[in-house]
C-alpha cells in the first residue's frame, strides 16, 4: 500500500509537522501578514460589494486572455501603474503564480537568473520551471551578487536579479545597491514586493518608493493584495514590452481564470484609502517601530519583527504560551527559515497596551528570566 506515513513521522520527531487550525477570533493578531488592519475594515468591504453589484458579471469566468478581462481588472491595474510611475501593469491570481509567470517565462535558454537566497518559495520553485542558469547569491549580499555577474560575464547575457522589498521573515530591506548593480550590468531587477507595498516609502508604495528610485524599462516590481491591501491576489508592473511577453508566454496567466473580481474591487478601495490616509498610517508605523526599539532594542523598518530563538520546539512553546495569555504570534521552524524565529507583526491595528504586554512576555523569554 501507498503510504506517506514514515514521512509525516520524521516531521513530527523533528517538531517540523504542521497543521492548519482554526484559532479563536478572540486572540489578538500578531501573527498574519494584514499589517494595516484592513482585513476588519467592513466599510471598504461594502464599497467594493456595491461597486460589484453594478455590474453585469460578478465572477471572472475565463482566464484574462479569453474573455476575463473586466472593466474592474483594468481601472485596479491602471491607478497601480500609475501611482508606482510604471509603464504597464496585469493582475494575477496570486503572489504565488506571479513568480511562478515571471520566472518561468522570462528566464530563457540562454539567460541567467541571480536569486537571493531567501526569496520566496513561489521564486525558489520556478526556478525549478526555468529554462537557463540559476545563481543564489548570499541574503541581501550585494558584494556576493557583484562576484557572481563578474564571474558569469553578466554584460554578455540577458540576466534577471531576483530580490524582496521586506524580506518575509526577517523583515529586513534589501539595499538600494542592487538597483545600482542592475543598472550596472544592464540586468532586469525584479523586486518581490509582497512585504514592502503600503508598508515602506513616503509614499507606502514600497520599495522603489522607499529608495527613491524612478522605474525604466529593466524594472519589475510584483506585489501581492494578501497582505497590507487587505484581500487576496497580485499584480506585475513593468514596462509595456514585458506585460506583452507575459500576457503571451506566462502560462499562470493565459492558462488560469483571471482574477477574482470581488478581491481586484476589494484591493482598489483599500489601496485608495492607504493613500489617501498615508501620513496617519506613516505616524503609527513609527510609533510602533520607536516601541519595538526602546524596549526590545531591535531596529525594525517594516512591520516584521524578527527574534532568533533556534529550537523548533521553543518557539512552539512560546507561542502557546502567549496564546494563553489571548495573543497570536508565529513560530517559524526550519525548513521555512534556517535558525528558528519567532516572527512578530507589529500590525497598524494593535493597541499600545497590547504592544507592550506581549513585549513583556517577549523580553522574559529573551533574557531568559522566564522558564517554560
Ligand atoms: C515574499 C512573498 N512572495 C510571494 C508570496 C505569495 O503570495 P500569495 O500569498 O499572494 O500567493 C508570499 C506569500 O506569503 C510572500 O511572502
Amino acid at each position: 500500500m501507498i503510504s506517506y506515513k514514515k514521512e509525516l513521522d520524521i516531521l513530527e520527531k523533528s517538531n517540523r509537522f504542521r497543521k492548519r487550525k482554526i484559532f479563536d477570533n478572540n486572540i489578538i493578531d500578531m501573527a498574519s501578514n494584514d499589517y494595516l488592519g484592513l482585513a476588519t475594515k467592513k466599510k471598504l468591504f461594502k464599497k467594493a460589494s456595491k461597486e460589484l453589484l453594478k455590474q453585469k458579471y460578478l465572477s471572472p469566468k475565463a482566464s484574462l486572455l479569453v474573455n476575463g478581462y473586466s472593466k474592474l481588472h483594468k481601472k485596479f491595474e491602471n491607478k497601480l501603474s500609475k501611482l508606482n510611475k510604471f509603464e504597464d501593469a496585469i493582475v494575477v491570481g496570486s503572489g504565488f503564480l506571479a513568480n511562478i509567470s515571471l520566472i518561468e517565462s522570462m528566464i530563457r535558454k540562454k539567460d541567467i537568473l541571480f536569486i537571493d537566497e531567501d526569496y520566496h518559495a513561489s521564486g525558489i520553485l520556478a526556478t525549478n520551471l526555468a529554462q537557463g542558469r540559476v545563481v543564489v547569491f548570499k541574503h541581501n549580499d550585494f558584494e556576493d551578487l557583484e562576484n557572481r555577474l563578474k564571474e558569469f560575464n553578466a554584460l554578455n547575457y540577458r540576466t534577471m536579479i531576483a530580490i524582496e522589498g521586506v524580506y518575509s521573515m526577517r523583515g529586513d530591506i534589501a539595499p538600494k545597491e542592487f538597483n545600482d548593480l542592475a543598472l550596472k550590468y544592464n540586468s532586469i531587477l525584479l523586486v518581490d514586493e509582497a512585504h514592502s507595498s503600503g508598508v515602506i516609502g513616503d509614499n507606502l508604495l514600497g520599495w522603489y518608493d522607499y529608495w527613491n528610485i524612478i522605474p525604466s524599462k529593466n524594472h519589475i516590481k510584483m506585489g501581492t493584495l494578501g497582505k497590507a491591501y487587505g484581500s487576496y491576489g497580485a499584480y506585475i508592473l513593468a514596462s509595456k514590452e514585458i506585460i506583452s511577453f507575459l500576457e503571451n508566454r506566462a502560462k499562470p496567466i493565459i492558462y488560469s481564470t483571471a482574477p477574482s473580481l470581488f478581491d481586484i474591487t476589494l484591493a482598489y478601495f483599500n489601496f485608495k484609502h492607504i493613500i489617501q490616509n498615508k501620513v496617519k498610517i506613516i505616524n503609527k508605523i513609527k510609533q510602533n517601530q520607536n516601541i519595538i526599539k526602546k524596549y526590545l532594542n531591535i531596529d525594525v523598518n517594516s512591520l516584521i519583527v524578527a527574534i532568533e530563538i533556534n529550537d523548533n520546539q521553543k518557539v512552539l512553546d512560546i507561542q502557546k504560551y502567549l496564546l494563553e495569555k489571548g495573543y497570536i504570534i508565529g513560530a517559524i521552524r526550519q525548513p521555512t527559515v534556517k535558525k528558528a524565529i519567532l516572527r512578530v507583526i507589529i500590525k497598524n491595528d494593535i493597541k499600545k497596551k497590547d504592544l507592550l504586554e506581549v513585549i513583556n512576555y517577549l523580553q522574559n523569554f529573551r533574557y531568559n528570566r522566564k522558564k517554560l
